[in-house]
């Protein structure tokens, strides 16, 4: 895992908490459910890019080209997030998809693995805007120990190498730590490359 503590200025995080603002007019922020079970998750997505990640409870964990609500195809995936994957990725192929995940409140995510995609060669590139988020980061087992970093507006984490399958998630967001979200909460972007490139 590589860790990039305030990799996007303050001008950089408004720069990009502009590009999602312009995303999320056109692909809201839905609540999706849980596979089986239909439970809502507490953090609200949206997505970028040419494919985006998305889960119900009829057809479960997937990618796919389009909006689950409005049917529309994901807005594009901002320049300056492909020039981040290219400057820090150390992968020759473009990202297909960005996961935007927002946390208000009470919001977290339980420990898992980012396993829905073709290529493990391909690091997940995440950026943090917005109050802290308290990452949980551990092995490829679910039994292995866990450590806990918190994720400041501007960080930037790369899983990739023996880490792009380590198990991960918030714990809890510690609200009021930034100033850079009037509604407050957090907005993480992950970044992934889904399928293998031929
Ligand atoms: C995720 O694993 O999809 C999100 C991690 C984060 O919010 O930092
Ligand atoms: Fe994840």
């Amino acid at each position: 895992m590589q860790y990039f503590p305030q990799k996007l200025d303050p001008g950089g995080q408004s720069a990009l908490l502009g590009e999602l603002r312009r995303i999320m007019a056109q692909a809201p922020l839905y609540t999706p459910t849980m596979p089986r079970s239909g439970r809502p998750m507490s953090v609200r997505m949206t997505n970028c890019g040419p494919l985006g990640w998305v889960t119900d409870k009829e057809r479960g964990y997937r990618y796919q080209a389009t909006h689950p609500e409005t049917g529309k195809p994901w807005p594009p995936m901002p320049q300056m997030l492909l020039d981040l994957w290219h400057d820090v990725g150390g992968y020759p192929f473009p990202p297909e998809a960005c996961l935007v995940n927002y946390y208000a409140g009470p919001a977290k995510m339980g420990l898992h693995q980012d396993r829905d995609e073709e290529d493990f060669a391909a690091p997940v590139l995440s950026v943090s805007l917005g109050d802290i988020g308290v990452f949980r980061v551990g092995g490829r087992s679910r039994k292995d120990p866990t450590r806990k970093l918190e994720l400041r507006s501007g960080d930037v984490v790369v899983l990739d190498g023996e880490d792009r399958l380590a198990f991960h998630g918030i714990d809890r967001i510690l609200p009021g730590t930034s100033e850079l979200l009037l509604e407050g909460g957090r907005f993480n972007l992950t970044l992934r490359r889904v399928s293998k490139p031929s």
